[in-house]
């Protein structure tokens, strides 16, 4: 079924030239350093520990979709600054950075909820310190962050990305807001990933991490 859809969809979305345009530059920036779907594997965002549920704007879906944005941001980030970021703890602030909502409206305290949620089950292997500091500063203002260190401008921008979701309601990107270079070549990659992951969803019913993966990997950007 998924592999029919898919057969269906990839030759309509690759018909739009402008993001065959971007996803052509995300290949020059990144050569053969396309993620692998399997990647995401490790980081999937875990549906039981949404403490406002996995589903809504902030659930499942919008964390696999801030997850892959922020994998591809810190790779071109990294072809120009080699060794400059923490890619492993992006992966987690990704992942666990909207946990701690408990509304999908103003929730000014999701980001210290989420913080905590992840200390509480972080291991050792990676940074904790850095990945609680990017779900805790990822809510307020850039001006009231401590530091705007490049993992967090990338954070903020890969979570904006997504903000195509929210465009019916008025929330939608605007671009001038975006912090780096590399998120402004991404618009319209991230309109297109969330509009085939949110159909694919429709279509096939909840997995939306699956869905996210799919789509990711029909317009192309994960292999
Ligand atoms: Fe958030
Ligand atoms: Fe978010």
């Amino acid at each position: 079924m998924q592999d029919k859809l898919l057969s269906w969809i990839k030759p309509i979305v690759n018909r739009n030239s402008e993001l065959r345009e971007e996803v052509q530059y995300l290949n020059v920036v990144l050569g053969t350093n396309l993620p692998h779907g399997a990647l995401f594997d490790n980081y999937r965002p875990d549906a039981e520990l949404f403490l406002n549920g996995p589903d809504g704007v902030h659930g499942v879906g919008h964390s696999t979709r801030v997850l892959i944005l922020t994998e591809l941001l810190s790779r071109m980030y990294l072809a120009n600054n080699p060794n400059s970021i923490d890619i492993i703890a992006l992966r987690e602030a990704a992942r666990f950075h909207d946990m701690g909502r408990i509304y999908d409206s103003y929730d000014s305290d999701h980001g210290v909820r989420g913080a905590e949620l992840y200390l509480e089950r972080s291991n050792g292997h990676v940074d904790s310190g850095k990945v609680a500091y990017l779900v805790e500063w990822h809510v307020p203002d850039d001006k009231h962050a401590p530091e705007m260190i490049p993992e967090l401008a990338i954070l903020k921008d890969a979570d904006a990305l997504d903000r195509a979701r929210v465009q019916h309601k008025g929330y939608g990107l605007n671009p001038k807001f975006l912090r780096t270079k590399e998120a402004k070549k991404l618009i319209i990659t991230a309109e297109h990933l969330f509009l085939v992951s949110h159909g694919l969803t429709y279509v096939n019913g909840s997995d939306e991490y699956r869905s996210v993966i799919h789509a990711a990997k029909a317009i192309e950007i994960v292999k």
